[in-house]
């Protein structure tokens, strides 16, 4: 089962900008059925250990000072090949970049603003979902 979930966040910007009906739409209408989903806060202790991965990266304080800057929804999202998929119906980290039609296409502000997040691996998507939500057995 693990292989065909994977884990999102609809980001503060596109929270604040009026866009999760949508996203979720987008999601939803392209054959993705949501198992968990939860309307949040970072603190920013917490971003800081959700990107703990890109700790090194030059952009990791301006990542968790702004994820740590209003409300996300978090939601774990179950599909065949679930990763891959996502990461196509998302587009690229660089709006500029992301094909047309794609969520960040549509709806990102820039790079770092981007909308939405998209687990990258099966491992990462079950370690991501873990951070969130428990008792997944429910779902
Ligand atoms: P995500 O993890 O949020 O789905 O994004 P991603 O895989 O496409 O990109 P990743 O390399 O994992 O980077 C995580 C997030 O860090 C911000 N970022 N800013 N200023 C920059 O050059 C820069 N590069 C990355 C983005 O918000 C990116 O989504
Ligand atoms: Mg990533």
């Amino acid at each position: 089962m693990e292989t065909n979930k994977t884990f999102t966040m609809i980001k503060p910007d596109a929270v604040a900008n009026g866009h999760i009906g949508a996203i979720l739409d987008q999601i939803i209408k392209s054959g993705f059925k949501i198992t968990a989903m939860k309307y949040t806060k970072l603190s920013p202790e917490t971003a800081g250990k959700f990107y703990e991965v890109h700790k090194e990266r030059p952009f990791y304080g301006e990542l968790v000072d702004f994820m740590s800057s209003g409300t996300i929804v978090a939601a774990i999202l179950e599909k065949d090949n679930a990763v891959e998929d996502f990461r196509k119906l998302i587009g690229a980290t660089d709006p500029a970049k992301a094909d047309k039609g794609t969520i960040r296409n549509l709806y990102a502000q820039s790079i770092g603003a981007n909308a939405v997040h998209g687990s990258d691996s099966d491992e990462n998507a079950k370690i991501e979902g873990a951070f969130f939500f428990s008792g997944l057995e429910k779902f």
